[in-house]
């Protein structure tokens, strides 16, 4: 692995959604990618349904992983209201999780947090009306402020962003638009925008696009295994 100065390859992937009863195994693919890459970064949706017993199975696949992986957690893996077990089984698999915490690997910082909903540019929700509404919007905007804590802290020169809500609309485009304000939140562009990062990444949307910029140019990439990539593989290969 480069010290400092080298190129790292980092590959990227998300919404892996394993199941208790999950016919698929992700042993050849860690494999494949532990000769490919230098880190894994896995996006968010690592469980179906936030099950204890579904991260059980991932962590017993990582162990065909042989590089250092970091990761944030995505909506999915809310879903059973079991975070902090999963978070504990996947930390005892070697992951990094990143939730506010960066990680430095071979002079390359990333930074995470999952994000959260709330739409893109100026069509985005606002703190107005209801309660509910309210409620909303903070946690979007809290999502943001951890982002921008944690992103505070990294002293690297090189830095890559793990999130599993996009920041941009451009690659969440190919899903219905009707759901578009509910795969990412502008305010985490915004928060991003305020310092050099390398590259993000991102997954959720499973129909969207892989590629994009954030307005102030940071390179994009929807990394959800569904989504087509140029490695042709259902992860991306970055050079960072
Ligand atoms: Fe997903
Ligand atoms: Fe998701």
């Amino acid at each position: 692995m480069p010290e400092g100065g080298g190129t790292l390859k980092v590959a990227a992937l998300a919404d892996l959604h394993v199941r208790e009863d999950s016919a698929t195994s992700y042993r050849d693919l860690f494999a494949e990618i532990s000769k490919a890459a230098d880190v894994l970064v896995i996006a968010g949706d690592l469980t179906d349904l936030g099950k204890p017993q579904e991260a059980e199975v991932l962590a017993a696949d990582l162990q065909a992983c042989s590089i250092p992986v970091v990761a944030v957690l995505g909506n999915h893996d809310h879903e059973s209201g079991a975070v902090e077990q999963i978070c504990e089984i996947l930390r005892k698999a070697g992951v990094h999780l990143l939730e506010g915490q960066p990680k430095e690997i071979a002079g390359v910082g990333f930074v995470g947090v999952k994000g959260f909903i709330g739409g893109f540019g100026r069509h985005m929700l606002g703190s107005f009306g209801e309660p509910a509404i309210k409620t909303m919007v903070a946690e979007s905007v809290e999502e943001a402020m951890r982002l921008e804590n944690a992103m505070r802290q990294v002293s690297a020169k090189r830095s890559v962003v793990v999130l599993h809500y996009s920041p941009i609309l451009e690659t969440v485009a190919g899903e219905p638009l009707e759901i578009l304000p509910f795969l990412g939140s502008s305010r985490l562009a915004e928060t991003i925008d305020r310092f050099h990062v390398s590259a993000v990444v991102h997954g959720h949307a499973h129909r969207g696009t892989y590629e994009g910029k954030t307005p102030a140019g940071a390179p994009v990439y929807n990394v959800a295994m569904q989504v087509e990539k140029p490695t042709g593989r259902p992860y991306a290969l970055l050079e960072i």
